[in-house]
């Protein structure tokens, strides 16, 4: 047995079966254009004209709500370029598209001509014709435009037409919404970025890089000739020197510096892999090879590309670099076609590259093409005048990595000043940060620094002064009135190599005083 619903056929209406059909036909067609893309002008104006051709609604219109403004502006009109009417505004409550937005209703106008409220600013309607106008919401709320459009002459289904048009309202609604949610996630993104940019400069720009002696300011002065040209330049130093600051201060102050900069540590891969990891590799160039991977050198193109520990590559891998640096073209791994790229590279490394190539082992045309402007990075205890300067701007990076206030004493500098630095920049990061993990209060005074076991007795330097570490402890004023009373003591202990009755008497003190003050101050009294 079957069941059979009876369909009621004689109580539907033909005109109003065509106008549903044609209006299901319109929908679909105005929801897949407001899907397609996010240029609203564009979009709505084919919404405009889908609703013209398919659905007989002449004169389409969409207005938006300018925030800013406060006032409707027309964003699309069927037809016509919507901006020559961008000018054409309506305060909330003006006019029939101002009352529609204040009231958030629909309205209805059998005839446009008989409605003493139609202004007819935009001379765009036909005035015998009925007029419809929706409101424009975002979901549930007020609304924030108005849609309005022509039935055909003689239409009786004002109302159908009515519901329809509010349903493709709440299409455009949508479809706003999403537009402006993507326009304003672009803006933040754009803003992000120049935030980020900002502060890249900043972190790779002279300020962070400390350095007051002499041979800094010749690097500085090498760094901003340099940065101006295409030069290739190889950065010469022992290991913890800045030679990578360095390279990133080239970049960042160069026409280059909107592009990437790509590092690669040619120390840290066999030959194969850093071919392929330079020079990329097409699909199935080896076993592994999934997909085709571009190289260091691809991802530089426009930028700047810096080669770390170049001294560590071997004579084969030397030969196919040469090739890049000369011709600037290479191939990918398994690759038969030639490619070109822009790049400027910069080199660096801690070996004596001319005994390497007296010896034989690194190429001497290599070698040239490299050296084309070498910057030698002086050592820290070539430079120890820099210590205090860059242990305050380490101790500082530092605190703000551990969100808290943290402050170094003179005494401490002056025993770090003793120090000879064999691992020197990153040494005395290290060191500092060690200091600041054992300072609980946050001072980091030379006990601390005694803590962090950098040998100073060992470094030679202690029992014979450096004269630049001497004249910085005798640069302390013992009456400075800024000075702690544990500074004071131990500043004239210094002055006075360690001899209590000398210190004693830097300070207008009996021995047996400061002895006292040396025990209840808790300073511990160094070694001979
Ligand atoms: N002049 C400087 N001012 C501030 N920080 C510095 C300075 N020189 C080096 N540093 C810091 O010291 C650390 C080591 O520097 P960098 O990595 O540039 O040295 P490197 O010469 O490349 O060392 P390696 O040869 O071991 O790779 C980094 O954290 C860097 O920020
Ligand atoms: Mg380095």
């Amino acid at each position: 047995m079957t069941a059979s619903i009876p369909i009621p056929t004689e109580r539907i209406d033909p005109q109003r079966l065509a106008l549903l059909e044609t209006q299901l036909t319109a929908l679909f067609e105005v929801s897949s254009v407001l899907s397609r893309s996010l240029n609203l002008r564009q979009t709505l104006r084919e919404v405009l004209g889908v609703l013209h051709d398919r659905g007989r609604l002449s004169h389409g219109l969409v207005c938006l709500l300018d925030d800013e403004r406060g006032e409707l502006l027309i964003s699309a009109i069927h037809g016509a370029d919507a901006e020559p009417f961008e000018k054409v505004s309506y305060q909330p409550g003006e006019g029939v598209l101002g009352r529609i937005l204040s009231t958030n209703e629909p309205w209805i106008l059998p005839r446009i001509a008989d409605e003493p409220r139609f202004l007819d600013r935009l001379s765009l309607y036909d005035a015998a014709l009925p007029f419809i106008g929706v409101p424009i919401r975002f979901g549930d709320g007020g609304a924030i435009g108005v849609f309005a459009a022509q039935p055909p002459a003689g239409e009786e289904l004002l109302a159908e037409r009515s519901r329809f048009l509010e349903m493709v309202a709440n299409l455009i609604g949508q479809a706003v919404r999403l537009a402006r949610t993507v326009e304003a996630e672009q803006l933040a993104l754009r803003e992000e970025r120049d935030k980020l940019r900002r502060e890249v400069k900043g972190s790779h720009g002279f300020d962070s890089i400390i350095g007051r002696a002499n041979s800094m300011r010749l690097v500085f002065d090498q760094v901003r000739q340099v940065a101006k040209w295409n030069t290739t330049v190889l950065i010469r130093g022992e290991s913890g020197t800045g030679k990578e600051l360095i390279a990133n201060a080239i970049h960042y102050n160069s026409p280059r510096a909107r592009a990437a900069f790509i590092k690669l540590n040619c120390a840290a891969l066999p030959d194969n892999l850093l071919e392929s990891e330079l020079f990329g590799h097409e699909k199935g160039a080896f076993t592994g090879a999934v997909a085709l991977r571009k190289g260091r050198f691809e991802q530089a193109d426009g930028g700047t590309l810096f080669l770390d520990e170049i001294g560590e590559i071997s004579p084969a891998f030397q030969a196919k670099l040469l090739r890049v640096l000369q011709e600037g073209e290479f191939e990918r791994v398994g690759g038969g076609r030639t490619l070109k790229v822009d790049v400027r590279v910069i080199a660096a490394t801690n070996r004596d590259l001319e005994a390497e190539v007296r010896a034989g082992e690194f190429r001497e045309d290599l070698y040239y093409r490299l050296n084309v402007m070498p910057i030698r990075m002086p050592a820290l205890r070539e430079r120890i005048e820099d210590v205090p300067d860059l242990a305050r701007f380490l101790v500082n990076k530092v605190a703000r990595m551990q969100g808290r206030e943290l402050a170094i004493t003179d005494s401490a500098l002056r025993v770090l000043m003793r120090y000879d630095w064999p691992g020197n920049v990153r040494e005395l990061e290290n060191c500092m940060e060690r200091a600041a993990v054992m300072s609980e209060q946050g001072i980091i005074d030379r006990d601390v620094i005694q803590l962090t076991g950098i040998d100073v007795s060992a470094s030679g330097v202690d029992s014979a002064p450096a004269p630049s570490a001497s004249a910085a402890a005798s640069a302390v004023d013992l009456h400075d009135p800024d000075l702690d009373e544990r500074e004071r003591v131990i500043a004239a202990l210094e002055e006075a190599g360690w001899v209590q009755a000398k210190a004693a008497r830097l300070l207008n003190m009996t021995p047996r005083q400061i002895a006292y003050r040396i025990q209840t101050l808790n300073i511990r009294m160094r070694q001979f």
